[in-house]
């Protein structure tokens, strides 16, 4: 098949070049070149590389013009850190800043590197576009083609065809074009014939009560002298589409039906401006798409493509005028975060006929997308149906009972050439398998989208087990970050659970850059938090009432603070505090004995936990300990001495309630489970004398169920961590390596390409796991990552460390495996790890970035022999912290570093 493009890959960049210190990767808000940036000081970021060691920034200096002329010179700023917050001249809106920073190293020694941001609206008068829809009094009903008598099913009969808008602009010649669009739905821009940009699903999703993003395009290219052609296909989406698992077409969660909004904004030689937005001039009309629907599927009637329709000469006369909606532009915001892109193309590893005249077709990995579709010699007419699924039934056929009421069905209505290609765009599959019908001749690709946060690490390891297991856990967060971070992205739910977003947060970041993706999403759920202060399960707030389930509205404060962690940008505390605060003022003011048993919504416990019941009083009470600490912390990051004070006295009081509670004399935690001894471990609660004894607990709980976890969503991602923090890292692997039931290694064995909603998703004894809730691609469980990389590969930062400015390097040899190794991008620049035994000796190579200064241990047990390049420590000049029995500890400055020590002797 000719390929239109092939899109491949989800890898982390090269490493950066060495040499003189310089910078790289430069970003605005956190974003790569961002179009639409409307606040006034937005915060300029770079990373750093270098090819000396000790290298480190000692001095910065930003300069910002626009269109020629300055913007802002920062001056010759002294210190290390590699980001500032523009203060030039005012930004104005609509226009392109481009910015250069020049770095200085301690020897004096400069580099600049640039790059460019646009802006998008910075005053409300500045909006000249109304939100325009269809009108149903003016075009009729849709009415199918009359030789189409399929019918459709009850789902999809009630929703209606998108909507195809055009307006013609006739524009002076203009030194510069931008379109700022957005829609109440999904809409596709189109300029003169073209597609602007390259996101999908825009504008995204949203708590649209509050904040409906934009999207700023620069089509200067698009548009030569004389007329010009804007035209916008407009879907249901989130807006007025099927959403969750409500049957009601989404019970008009937000809107009835979509609606569009469009302005364009020439610039001219001469200084002026030209401004057209969506207004009643705008025509609208029916088109191919004869459904759009999330959930649902496409069906796209190839017969019925009006050629042209989106170019300027196009006869328009038989459209209807749209319908001016409303003029409101209080609730839009410019988008926060990377759009949805295809990020991938999955050529197909298998492809079987069976006698019915079904093709099935396996991409070899579950994702979440579409498919192009080639379609050759079919007559008009003919309709060709793509079924998705995640698995095959026992006898071959596509299984679909666990999706639900999502009926995750395209249709294709061929014209009748000799070869046609067609791509849904309106909607999102989870899926490994397709199923077609209708026409044998047919071809598929799989395109893979996500919301295309950069990839920011790798880790890999000598064991194909472990190594599938990182595939898969970094294939459940593309498959699951969709514009906000989902359970699922197959069945009739696909929300933003709050719990599943905040245990996976630690693994997500290492996989990749998250911090706009979340930074929106956090927006999200403060709108959503209740006037009482409690957070929903679910953000964006939709489908149901349920809030405050303990685990689930702690997100409130373990992801703000996490973000801070990593990316060290104090601005997400300063806007989360105060929802902070709310959210544990809410849990206190209702359970003032400080055991969290009352407002605790639908308290799911430890979610899909295998076989044990953790007590939800222990769970609940240690997740209020942790967000009354992590309140407390991050008062005290933005100064506020007595708001610190307070929590932390309040997290001290709720520490002891819980001790006095749920915790014996001998070092029991009530329940006597794997999750009650990880919370209580990880989260300081249990009192130190008691630690060795709550530790011996929980080893021989995994001892006695012959080395098998327990571990629901709350308790999965803590294992790895607790049990090597206390030296049991030999059982930690053991788990890690596990292939019995329940374990990772479980669906691996089954064929897993991404990570299980449940353990028991599939097994020997039942089959399929229970239908209405297996997802097989669902990142909870994948939340051993992050101890992949900072366990096993060693890549953390200290306690007290922000933005990895002191990187903890802590491998753990162990298990089966021969080396493992991981790179990560830290805020200041590139950091890895690697390690490898062999004829009894360990190697660890590390890369330390500038500014950074990392604390190595190098695992041994004699610290003597331990070599940095093949010479003595002290005569390599490194500086030696401890030795202790297993690891010779050093702490080093930026540059890369080749340990060796002898190993097992
Ligand atoms: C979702 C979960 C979510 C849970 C709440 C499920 O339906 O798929 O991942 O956290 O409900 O218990």
């Amino acid at each position: 098949m000719g390929l239109v493009s092939a899109v491949s890959g989800w890898s982390l960049p090269p490493a950066p070049a060495g040499g003189a210190l310089h910078p790289y990767d430069l970003r605005c808000e956190h974003l790569a070149t961002p179009q639409g940036i409307a606040t006034r000081a937005p915060r300029l970021s770079w990373r750093l590389a270098s090819g000396r060691r000790g290298d480190a920034q000692a001095a910065y200096r930003i300069t910002v013009r626009s269109g020629g002329a300055p913007a802002w010179d920062s001056g010759w700023i002294d210190g290390q850190d590699p980001s500032a917050s523009y203060a030039g001249t005012p930004l104005t809106s609509f226009a392109r800043y481009t910015w250069q920073v020049q770095v200085r190293s301690a020897d004096g020694e400069e580099a600049a590197a640039e790059s460019w941001f646009g802006t998008g609206v910075l005053h409300p008068d500045e909006w000249a576009a109304a939100w325009i829809g269809h009108d149903p009094e003016t075009l009729p009903p849709f009415e199918p083609p009359a030789d189409d008598r399929e019918p459709r099913s009850v789902r999809t009969a009630s929703l209606p065809p998108p909507r195809y808008f055009r307006r013609v602009v006739d524009l002076r010649p203009a030194t510069s074009v931008r379109i700022v669009c957005t829609a109440r739905g999904l809409y596709e821009l189109r300029v003169n014939g073209h597609r602007a940009g390259d996101g999908e699903l825009t504008p995204g999703w949203t708590d649209y009560r509050y904040r409906v993003p934009y999207q700023v395009y620069d089509v200067t290219g698009l548009v030569g002298d004389g007329p010009a052609c804007v035209g916008a296909v407009l879907a249901d989406g989130w807006w007025s589409g099927s959403l969750g698992w409500d049957g009601r077409r989404q019970a008009q969660r937000y809107g009835r039906r979509p609606e569009l909004l469009v302005q364009l904004v020439a610039d001219h030689a001469d200084g002026s401006r030209t401004v057209v937005g969506t207004d009643g001039s705008w025509r609208e009309s029916t088109g191919p798409l004869r459904y759009a629907d999330l959930l649902m599927g496409e069906w796209y009637d190839a017969r019925l493509e009006q050629p042209g329709w989106d170019l300027p000469g196009f006869d328009d006369s038989s459209w209807a005028p749209a319908r001016v909606v409303d003029t409101g532009h209080d609730v839009l915001v410019p988008s926060a975060a990377e759009p949805v892109r295809v990020t991938e193309d999955l050529v197909p590893v298998g492809t079987r006929r069976d006698g019915a005249g079904r093709t099935i077709v396996d991409l070899g990995q579950n994702i979440a997308g579409r498919v192009r579709l080639t379609v050759r010699g079919a007559p008009a007419g003919t309709r060709v149906t793509l079924r998705h699924g995640e698995a095959l039934d026992e006898d071959g056929s596509l299984y679909t009972a666990n999706l639900r009421s999502a009926e995750a069905t395209d249709h294709y209505v061929a014209a009748g050439l000799p070869e046609e290609t067609f791509e849904p765009r309106f909607t999102v599959h989870g899926f490994r398998y397709v199923e077609v019908t209708g026409h044998d001749d047919v071809e598929v690709l799989g395109r893979a989208m996500h919301s295309d946060t950069p990839v920011a690490g790798e880790f890999s390891c000598s064991d194909d087990m472990v190594r599938r297991l990182t595939s898969n856990l970094r294939w459940s967060q593309r498959g699951n970050f969709v514009s906000v971070p989902t359970d699922c992205p197959q069945r009739d739910e696909r929300l933003g659970w709050t719990a599943d977003a905040q245990v996976f947060l630690p693994t997500a970041c290492y996989n990749a850059d998250v911090a706009a993706f979340f930074t929106g999403w956090l927006a999200d759920l403060r709108c959503a938090q209740t006037a009482e202060g409690a957070v929903p399960d679910v953000v964006p707030h939709v489908m149901t009432e349920r809030h405050g389930a303990p685990g689930w509205g702690d997100a409130a404060t373990v992801v703000p603070w996490h973000l801070y962690r990593v990316y060290g940008d104090e601005r997400v505390l300063r806007d989360s505090l105060p929802s902070m605060r709310r959210w544990v003022d809410h849990v206190e003011r209702h359970n003032p004995g400080l055991i969290w048993r009352e407002r605790v919504g639908s308290h799911y416990g430890d979610w899909l936990q295998a076989g044990v019941r953790t007590s939800r009083d222990v769970l609940a009470t240690a997740y209020f300990a942790l967000s009354a600490g992590l309140t407390a912390r991050a008062a005290a990051v933005l100064g506020l001495a007595d708001v610190a004070e307070h929590y932390a006295e309040l997290r001290a009081r709720i520490g002891e309630a819980f001790v006095r509670e749920f915790v014996s004399a001998d070092g029991r935690v009530s329940g006597d489970t794997q999750t009650g001894y990880l919370l209580a471990l990880a989260h300081g609660l249990v009192p130190d004398d008691l630690v060795p004894a709550a530790v011996r607990h929980l080893v021989a709980d995994l001892e006695r169920r012959g080395r098998r976890l327990t571990t629901g969503f709350a308790g999965v991602g803590l294992l790895g961590p607790v049990l090597s923090a206390y030296g049991h890292h030999d059982l930690a692997y053991d788990l890690l390596h596990d292939d019995r039931y329940p374990s990772w290694g479980y669906s691996i064995k089954r064929g897993a390409t991404t990570i299980w909603e449940r353990w028991d998703g599939w097994t020997e004894e039942n089959g399929f796991g229970p239908v209405a809730m297996n997802s097989f691609n669902h990142y909870a469980l994948g939340s051993v990552g992050e101890w992949l990389y900072s366990g096993v590969a060693g890549l953390g930062q200290e306690e007290d460390s922000v933005g990895f400015r002191r990187p903890l390097i802590r491998p753990l040899p162990g298990g089966r495996l021969r080396w493992a190794a991981a790179a990560y991008d830290t805020p200041l620049g590139r950091l890895s790890s690697r390690w490898e035994i062999s004829g009894g000796e360990l190697t660890l190579e590390v890369r330390v970035p500038p500014g950074a200064l990392a604390t190595v241990h190098v695992p041994t047990k004699d610290p003597s022999s331990v070599r940095e390049s093949g010479t003595p420590l002290a005569t390599a000049g490194i500086d030696v912290i401890k030795s202790t029995e297993a690891a010779s500890v050093c702490q080093v400055g930026s540059g890369r570093y080749t340990f060796t020590a002898s190993w097992g002797r």
